[in-house]
C-alpha cells in the first residue's frame, strides 16, 4: 500500500504476492557435499542452460531434513500468517538447479503447483526476474500504452537482486528467469513446490 499524500492511498489490489527474506540460514558441509553430488538431468537444448537434479524429491533424503524443516516453516508461516489460507499445503517436489559460469535459467513457471519456494544455497550475487505478458490495462484492451516509467502497478517484469541465504516464496504460476551466472563458481539454488494436501471438493 502506497501513501501518495495526505488522506490519499493507492492500493495494489489483485496483485501477486512475492515474498523475499534475507535469511541467516546456511547449508552445512554434509548438505553441500550431497547437493554437489546430485546427478543432473540432461540439459535442455538451449545455450548455457542450468542443470536440474534428476531427483525431484530430494527432501526424501534424510540428509536434507534440516533444510526441509527450515523451508517448510517459512512457507507455512507465509500461507497462514500472510495469506490466511486455511487449506493445508504440502511439499510435492524439491530439487536443485545448478548454473555453471555464464548459465541462465530460462523464463518458466512451475506447472502442477500452487506456490514455490526458492532458496539460494550458493550464489554470491544474481538477479531473478518475474514477468507477465500484460499489465492490468493491456489485459483488457487492444490498445498500446506509453508510460513515462513503469511502476509496480504497470510493470511487465520486476527484477529482484538475490544472494546466498535469500529465500523467495511466490505463486507457481508467475513466470521467472535468472540472470546469467556472472561468477566463476557454480550457482546452486534449491527449489520447492507446494500443492494441496487434499484437493478441495466443496463449493
Ligand atoms: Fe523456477
Amino acid at each position: 500500500m502506497m501513501k501518495i499524500k495526505n488522506k490519499s492511498v493507492l492500493f495494489p489490489l489483485f496483485s501477486s504476492p512475492i515474498y523475499k527474506e534475507e535469511t541467516e540460514f546456511r547449508v552445512n558441509a554434509a548438505e553441500l557435499k550431497t547437493i554437489q553430488s546430485l546427478p543432473l538431468m540432461r540439459s535442455m537444448p538451449r545455450p548455457k542452460p542450468v542443470g536440474i537434479s534428476e531427483d525431484h524429491k530430494i527432501f526424501n533424503q534424510k540428509v536434507f531434513k534440516r533444510i526441509k524443516n527450515f523451508i517448510d516453516e517459512k512457507a507455512q508461516n507465509f500461507f497462514k500468517k500472510v495469506l490466511f489460507l486455511k487449506n493445508e499445503l504440502v511439499i510435492t517436489e524439491s530439487w536443485i538447479s545448478r548454473a555453471t559460469p555464464g548459465a541462465t535459467h530460462h523464463k518458466h513457471k512451475h506447472p502442477n503447483a500452487l506456490f514455490s519456494v526458492v532458496y539460494y544455497v550458493d550464489c554470491p550475487s544474481s538477479y531473478l526476474r518475474f514477468s507477465r505478458e500484460h499489465n492490468f490495462l493491456q489485459e483488457s484492451s487492444l490498445f498500446s500504452y506509453d508510460f513515462e516509467k513503469y511502476t509496480i502497478y504497470t510493470a511487465h517484469h520486476w527484477t529482484l537482486p538475490v544472494k546466498t541465504g535469500d529465500l523467495l516464496i511466490f505463486p507457481a504460476s508467475v513466470f521467472h528467469e535468472s540472470s546469467p551466472n556472472q561468477h566463476t563458481t557454480d550457482k546452486l539454488v534449491l527449489g520447492v513446490n507446494y500443492f494441496f494436501k487434499k484437493i478441495p471438493t466443496h463449493f
